[in-house]
């Protein structure tokens, strides 16, 4: 075998990589103290006690060697939920939503998801695209080894097309690993008349996504007053035919069915679920569907985010996301999405990383390749400034990731982008 590229050593690995990944049965994951990886060719050829790994390994006049000094060293993040690519902010809508006006009142009177399609079709295709870049960049300086993007600032077949060539686009050349989401239905087109011919005609745009290969996956805004139960399931039935994978914005704010329908389309995930009901969660349990915990959303819509406890009891298996988007949360950072979700909603760390980590990679068929560390598994992982990784729940708000690799590169320190990755942003 060649000389490895990469050899890190005396660090305390958590692997995330032989504990249940069911909520409820999670114990404490497998800690290796002074643990060693060796990386060839961006994946994990090796993985185990340091004096062992180092005895056994033949190294070469290329092989970059890292002294870990006992920081911890866990799985690179996987954020399987996200709105990155679009143009502009929104921040009166924030001050509007404190002083009284709902999330969906504002979208119904045009604006919310409406104000980010319309700067999203002023803008040029470069600036969005650069711009979502940049946000990748920063999510990935904050440990975000592999993310998923939606698409959904389009809402008309013609615009949604051009999002999915500019996501096509972002994702030349990028260093980490991105799952494209359609996102066709997430809010109807201003002035919309004949919503069945609108929906006739995004159901048909599915299997052209397909052929031409846009995108791994189909998700669909399902809540009162936006996709009904019914929009959604033909949505979702039309992309199911076409071998796409599926996925649901679900029971956000208002319990609509959303749960129970993910449970019945066999969907990879349902989302929010803030108002799920324990039967929806049950229902998801029993087909395998992942409930995708956005506690970023939560605490910027100031809503009650899904409890560990109620997820727990269904036996429902649990990710973690950021949900990054303009109008319900802003937040790249997957140690904010973590330390919520241990403050707020109940996880235990080692449920909060596994959810972050190998059940989230599972949420964006991800799951053999990455999400854990194990040998043959992309060489994705962060060192971080403490030997405990639970730093992550204690130091919140601030960025305790001290170094990101993805496929066995280096691509942040410290909370800033190495060259490579600047390259990236401005190719
Ligand atoms: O996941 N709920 C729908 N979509 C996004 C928000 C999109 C927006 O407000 O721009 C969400 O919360
Ligand atoms: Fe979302």
């Amino acid at each position: 075998m060649s000389a490895p590229d990469l050899v890190v050593f005396h660090a305390h690995i958590t692997p995330c990589d032989d504990a249940t990944t069911q909520m409820g049965a999670i114990g404490e994951l497998r800690q290796i103290e002074d643990g060693a990886i060796v990386v060839r060719g961006g994946k994990i050829t090796r993985i185990g006690e340091t004096e062992r790994v180092l005895s056994e390994t033949t190294l070469g006049p290329e092989t970059q060697l890292l002294d870990a000094g006992g920081r911890a060293l866990i799985p690179g993040f996987v954020d399987p939920h996200t709105h990155a690519l679009h143009a502009g902010r929104r921040i009166p809508e924030m001050q509007l939503r404190q002083d009284g006006r709902g999330y969906l009142e504002i979208l119904q009177a045009g604006g919310g998801i409406q104000e980010t399609v319309r700067a999203t079709e002023a803008a040029e295709d470069a600036a969005i695209v650069r711009a979502t870049r940049q946000r990748i960049a920063q999510a990935v300086a904050y440990g975000t080894t592999a993310v998923e993007v939606k698409t959904g600032y389009g809402l008309t077949a013609a615009r949604e097309t051009r999002l999915l060539r500019l996501l096509a686009l972002v994702r030349k050349r990028a260093p980490i690993a991105i799952a494209r989401t359609f996102l066709g239905l997430h809010a109807w087109p201003m002035g919309t008349s004949d919503r069945a011919a609108h929906l006739q005609e995004m159901n048909a745009l599915l299997a052209d996504v397909a052929q031409k290969e846009l995108a791994d996956a189909v998700d669909v805004f399902c809540e009162e007053g936006v996709f009904s139960v019914e929009d959604a399931r033909a949505h979702l039935e039309a992309a199911r035919a076409v071998s796409l994978a599926i996925r649901l914005h679900a029971d956000e704010l208002r319990p609509s069915g959303g749960a129970e329908l993910a449970a019945e389309l066999g969907a990879r995930s349902a989302d929010h679920l803030l108002a799920a009901t324990d039967e929806g969660l049950r229902a998801m349990a029993a087909t395998g569907v992942i409930s995708v915990n956005l506690p970023g959303t939560a605490f910027f819509l100031h809503e009650r985010p899904l409890q560990a406890a109620r997820q727990r009891e269904a036996g429902v298996r649990a990710a973690l996301a950021t949900d990054q988007n303009p109008g319900s949360s802003p937040t790249f950072s997957m140690p904010m999405a973590l330390a919520l979700a241990m403050h707020t909603a109940g996880f235990r760390p080692a449920e909060a990383l596994l959810a972050a980590t190998r059940n989230a990679a599972a949420a964006v068929g991800m799951e053999e390749h990455r999400g854990q560390l194990a040998e043959g598994f992309a060489a994705d992982f962060l060192l971080l400034d403490d030997s405990d990784y639970r730093v992550l729940f204690y130091a919140f708000g601030m960025n305790p990731v001290s170094q990101v690799f993805a496929g066995g590169r280096q691509l942040a320190q410290d909370g800033n982008a190495t060259e490579e990755m600047r390259q990236w942003i401005d190719s």
